[in-house]
């Protein structure tokens, strides 16, 4: 029985890594080092004057970044960072940041 019991326990070990990986963030995109200095590792800004983008609404992120890219948002630091942004990137930074560990929706 006892060479037996883990067998009984895989699914319920299978089900509990594909939730956690549903929650993971999972890989820090590569554009995501240049926003590291003003908003923090894992998006949560330690400095008043830079939003904490960390659990933020993916679609938030996303529209903000865009507005940022084509000009109708304006901030010299942030226009200049968007426009060096693919839509891709903005998908991916945006779904990152949404997707922190600990959020809660
Ligand atoms: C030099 C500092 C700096 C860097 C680097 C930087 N940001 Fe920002 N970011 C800011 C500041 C300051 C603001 C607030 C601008 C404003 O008032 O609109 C901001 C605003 C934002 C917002 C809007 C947040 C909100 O709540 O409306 C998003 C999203 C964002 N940044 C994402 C990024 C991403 C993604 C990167 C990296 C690709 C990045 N930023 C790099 C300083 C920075």
């Amino acid at each position: 029985m006892n060479r037996l019991l883990p067998l009984f326990l895989l699914p319920a070990l299978l089900g509990f890594a594909s939730a956690a990986a549903a929650q993971s963030p999972g890989k820090a995109p590569a554009k995501s080092g240049q926003c590291t200095a003003c908003h923090g590792a894992d998006g949560q800004s330690r400095i008043p004057a830079n939003p904490i983008l960390r659990c933020q609404h993916q679609a938030y992120l996303a529209s903000a970044l865009q507005a940022y890219r084509s000009g109708s948002r304006k901030h010299p630091v942030m226009n200049s960072i968007a426009n060096t942004l693919q839509p891709k990137d903005i998908q991916a930074l945006s779904a990152w940041y949404a997707n922190q560990p600990g959020c809660r929706r």
